[in-house]
């Protein structure tokens, strides 16, 4: 097998802080928390861990507002804390990639603060403002997310200038055509690269190239958010820069961006000739249906449209801006056949926390909803045990998910046929099999209902078989095989005898 580097291997574990463990006993998750709680992380079997947003921020976006990049907020420790984390994570083989949110600061960043402060300020034009349109209005029809078909833009009455904002009015753009911008926002990454962080998860990444110009879209698109469609030039080469940036560094440090474009091909691009995005979420398998053809056109569409040799595919089902998959599929057996999908495809899988749990989204009503984008569900706390707090502190900041108790890890771990004890298994057998970690990927005839694949690796070879259905299916595979996992447990270590269970997900050898 050619040597491959470690993101190409790896399954990163996604952590959103405020809701993952809580030493101080606050209600909100911590980095000491964190540290306190790698032993889960180690004993499950990933290799990394991103971590979303843990800078100073005022939290109107819950951390995707950051006032200050190179620090600390205050509710999840100091700086000695993320590092007493790292180097924890370090000891146990684990790499840590961290947010970095490129596109926009907080309205509270000092820089956005000057920049306000006077047209003439010299940090005006870190950020991007223009005079009203002809009308008086905004100066384009650009619209932002959260608020559906709200301008993208807010009047600064003082100075009577709009300023753009892709997401909440205390979110402004960033200028990235300004080149104090771009030195600025490198400063941070190298900041953190010197701290010895292993790479970046990069927050809406597509979202820094904007043309001076700044044009109307086809008013058809207008009522989309414009962060789901910019898709401009100049980030490509933003990106190159920022590759050769991290690329300098030691210890093969890596980025993976998130681009929030809905269309495999576009997203493709931003892996450039192996001189962009390490790495990049695609996120229209994330909205697909749990449907056999519909994971087929995706998983054709990705090995299409990414190149073979410069690109190398990402796979999520979770994280937190999306209702969990266990939620959207509907029920345990079908998130255990996912479990199976995701852990198998050719290309770096990313979990989020509490997936390997069978956690579902919180319950929230009108009086709990924190969010503005309404996505507090899936960001419920993990439960650690099946106490009356689970293992916090305090009340947490979010309601515990459905059955909180019974899916605590705690419980997940004492029992051996739990989801939990399956993504174990999986993650084993993923790091073991050359052909599963980074073999070749084949789709094989199936049934309507049925998908399966092989992988392969020199001599090392798996069949997948994933069952979208709750019927049994009969399905006509080549060779003996054995069945080496199921997702429902049964079956193990016997020959496979031509049939697949209801919502059953096999690995056969
Ligand atoms: C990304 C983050 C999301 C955040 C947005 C703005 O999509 O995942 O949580 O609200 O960017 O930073």
């Amino acid at each position: 097998m050619p040597k491959a580097p470690w993101w190409k291997r790896a399954v990163v574990y996604q952590i959103y802080p405020r809701s993952f463990a809580d030493a101080t006993g606050s209600g909100i998750g911590d980095l000491v928390g964190v540290r306190e709680r790698l032993e889960h992380l180690a004993w499950l079997g990933v290799d990394a861990l991103w971590l979303s947003p843990f800078f100073r921020s005022p939290m109107h976006d819950f951390g995707y507002d950051v006032s200050d990049y190179c620090d600390v907020d205050p509710l999840f420790g100091g700086l000695a804390d993320f590092d007493a984390l790292l180097s924890a994570a370090h000891d146990r083989d684990l790499r840590v990639l961290i947010d970095w949110v490129p596109a926009h600061t907080s309205s509270e960043h000092p820089w956005f603060v000057e920049a306000k402060s006077s047209r003439e300020s010299p940090r005006r034009s870190w950020y991007v403002w223009r005079d009203p349109g002809k009308d008086g209005g905004p100066p384009n029809n650009w619209t932002t997310a959260f608020t559906p078909g709200a301008p993208a833009w807010s009047l600064d009455e003082p100075s009577g200038q709009y300023y753009l904002h892709s997401f909440l009015p205390e979110q402004p753009d960033l200028d990235w055509n300004n080149p104090e911008v771009v030195e600025a926002m490198h400063a941070v990454l190298r900041f953190w690269l010197d701290r010895g962080v292993d790479g970046f998860r990069a927050d809406v990444i597509h979202n820094i190239g904007k043309p001076e110009a700044l044009p109307d879209v086809d008013p058809k698109l207008a009522p989309i958010p414009h962060c789901a469609l910019n898709d401009e030039p100049q980030t490509h080469e933003h990106l190159r820069a920022i590759r050769k940036l991290v690329d300098a560094y030691p210890g093969e440090r890596m980025m993976v961006g998130e681009v929030f474009l809905l269309s495999t091909e576009q997203v493709a691009a931003y892996y450039g000739r192996n001189d962009e995005l390490h790495l990049s979420f695609n996120f229209p398998p994330l909205f697909a249906a749990w449907e056999a053809e519909a994971w087929r056109q995706c998983i054709e569409k990705t090995a299409q449209s990414l190149d073979p040799i410069d690109a190398w595919p990402s796979w999520v089902l979770s994280n937190h801006d999306n209702p969990r998959h266990r939620t959207r599929y509907g029920s345990e057996a079908r998130a255990r056949a996912a479990a199976v999908l995701l852990l198998s495809l050719r290309g770096t899988p990313f979990l989020y926390m509490g997936e390997e749990l069978g956690l579902e989204d919180a319950v929230i009503t009108d009086a709990e909803r924190v969010d503005p984008g309404g996505r507090d569900g899936c960001r419920a706390p993990l439960p650690w045990d099946r106490s009356p707090t689970h293992g916090w502190g305090a009340k947490p900041w979010l309601p515990w998910p459905p059955n909180a108790g019974d899916r605590s890890v705690e419980a997940r771990r004492a029992d051996p046929h739990s989801m939990l004890h399956l993504y174990r298994k999986l993650l084993a057998l993923r790091r073991a099999s050359p052909a599963l970690s980074l073999g070749t990927f084949r789709l094989l005839p199936g049934a309507d209902s049925v998908l399966v694949y092989e992988r392969r690796g020199g001599n090392d070879r798996r069949v997948v078989a994933i069952n979208f259905r709750d019927e049994a299916a009969p399905l006509e595979l080549e060779g003996p095989l054995e069945v080496e996992l199921a997702s429902d447990g049964h079956g193990e270590g016997s020959a496979f005898g031509g049939e697949i269970g209801p919502d059953q997900a096999l690995i056969l050898r």
